[in-house]
């Protein structure tokens, strides 16, 4: 592969200065040089609320195994997720797919939802498990059938359908034959992406190929803490590969399908800060562990060079072994062209001069969320500045979860979240970043995956008992600033 470090800025702290800093930049030769910045107090929002521009689209996200349950109805196969699950010791509490939030049979009444909140979009995935429930062959039709009834009741409410194909839910049976290590999964995905488009083509839809190929990648094959539970680190670099090939030959589809509307991936990206000045090469090397191992092949066509290895920062896995998956033309169809790049937004990491990611700045109840809504901005701009041509962007996950896990009406914290983090969108808007949407994480509170029901992150609470749905606090400000089109100041 190429060597072709770009140039991408991580912020350095100053001593013990959150906010104060001075920007690094990776060199064309890989050195690392420092671009003093103002040290002027960090940002402040302005008195008067900001505007978001005209045709913003405004949202909120769930994915199919953290709401729908029913996991045996209507011909509906195993996943990853479900096998994960009822294995003990997996999900925090105990819990699994089903029932979740109800989701499969609650639908129309959560669309009276979305629409009384007046959410102009809704994101949600579909259960690949419910259209091939072995993951290839025959289609089940009572699947696609149940997101056709879900697209028709978003139209029918004036609501724009953004659809996930793959938000973590593999088909086991693709898993015993090898799930994401192996390649012949990427050309199953596509397979089924076509299924999809076919019946939907008519939809002008936001598609998005993949949710966050690094946590599947890092946390269900390095980690083991996410489905499918493999802790093998060149395992995980080839489930890179091949979710970001699947993506790509489900670009191909979608542009050979004629379908209406648009097509993107959605990538977790994490902006990366060096404790010291000694930490600066361990944190371009997290970057790009992090960030542009994802960002480069799919806008640029090309892995970065400093992401394997066994330097600080940077994933240890054998790069001769990553670079035999990659076959020729692999990286033209991991780089078809996209309409709308998603990006999901949680927060920051510090890392140290060793490569540990390090706390430096508070977490929320989720112990991997470093909350820093500055981070968004430094993150829009740097694509702004790294990918000039990207397409237009468009957040697709941002939010935080409840303090505990009984679950409360009452989130002042969720609502000063959303805020703050609206207004560095807004900024970046501002400062000339081609922001297009936003989706708040989530309309549900949910099945949290390996924290299953015990964490909350719904704009929504839910009572799983009952499955009685009662907007919190936070969502209805939400509400008010998607009907006004602005985030007002505090
Ligand atoms: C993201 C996932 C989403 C949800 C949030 C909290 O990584 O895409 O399903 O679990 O985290």
């Amino acid at each position: 592969m190429p060597a072709q470090p770009n140039r991408r800025t991580v912020l350095q702290l100053g001593a013990g200065v959150a906010a104060a800093g001075v920007l690094a930049a990776c060199t064309s030769d890989g050195s690392v040089t420092a671009t003093p910045t103002p040290t002027a107090p960090g940002w402040l929002p302005p008195a008067e609320p900001m505007a978001f521009p005209a045709g913003f689209v405004w949202g909120a996200a769930t994915s199919a195994f953290q709401v729908e349950g029913s996991t045996t109805a209507d011909g509906r196969g195993p996943s990853i997720w479900d096998t994960f699950a009822a294995t003990p010791g997996r999900i925090s509490d105990g819990s699994t797919g089903d029932p979740a939030a109800d989701h499969y049979r609650l639908w129309e009444s959560d669309l009276d939802l979305i629409a009384d909140l007046g959410l102009p979009a809704y994101r949600f995935s579909v259960a690949w498990p419910r259209i091939q429930p072995t993951g290839s062959g025959e289609v089940n039709q009572a699947g696609v059938d149940f997101y056709r009834r879900l697209v028709d009741g978003l139209l029918t409410r004036g609501i724009h359908p953004a659809i996930t194909l793959y938000h973590w839910d593999l088909p086991q049976a693709l898993q015993d034959d090898g799930g994401w290590t192996v390649r012949d999964t990427a050309d199953r995905f596509g397979e089924y992406a076509a299924i999809m488009f076919e019946a939907l083509k008519d939809v002008d839809a936001t598609w998005l190929t993949i949710n966050e190929p690094k946590t599947t990648a890092y946390v269900g094959h390095r980690w083991g803490a996410h489905a499918p539970g493999i802790s093998d680190v060149d395992q995980a670099a080839a489930a890179i590969h091949h979710q970001l090939l699947g993506h790509g030959r489900a670009v191909q589809a979608f542009r050979a399908s004629g379908a209406a509307g648009g097509i993107g991936i959605a990538l977790n990206l994490l902006p990366v800060y060096p404790t010291s000045r000694e930490a600066d090469p361990a944190a371009v090397r997290t970057d790009a562990v992090e960030n542009r191992m994802f960002l480069d092949p799919v806008l640029l066509g090309r892995y970065p060079s400093d992401a394997l290895g066994s330097k600080p920062g940077q994933l240890p896995a054998d790069g001769e072994a990553f670079e035999a998956l990659v076959q020729d033309g692999d990286l033209e169809v991991i780089s078809e062209p996209l309409d709308v790049l998603a990006v999901q937004y949680y927060g920051v990491t510090g890392v140290d001069d060793v490569g540990n990611q390090v706390e430096v700045y508070p977490t929320s109840a989720a112990v991997w969320q470093q909350v820093h809504p500055e981070g968004l901005y430094d993150l829009l701009m740097d694509l702004l500045i790294d990918y000039p041509d990207a397409p237009p962007l468009v957040i697709t996950e941002n939010g935080i979860p409840d303090p505990t896990s009984e679950g409360t009406t009452d989130d002042p914290e969720r609502l000063e979240f959303l805020r703050a983090h609206l207004q560095q969108a807004a900024r970046a808007i501002g400062d000339g970043v081609r922001l297009v949407g936003y989706y708040a994480w989530s309309l549900l509170d949910n099945f949290e995956w390996a924290e299953g029901m015990s964490q909350r992150w719904g704009l929504v609470h839910v009572d799983f008992e009952t499955q009685e749905r009662t907007p919190k606090a936070s969502a209805e400000w939400y509400s008010s600033a998607v009907r006004a089109n602005e985030v007002a100041p505090s």
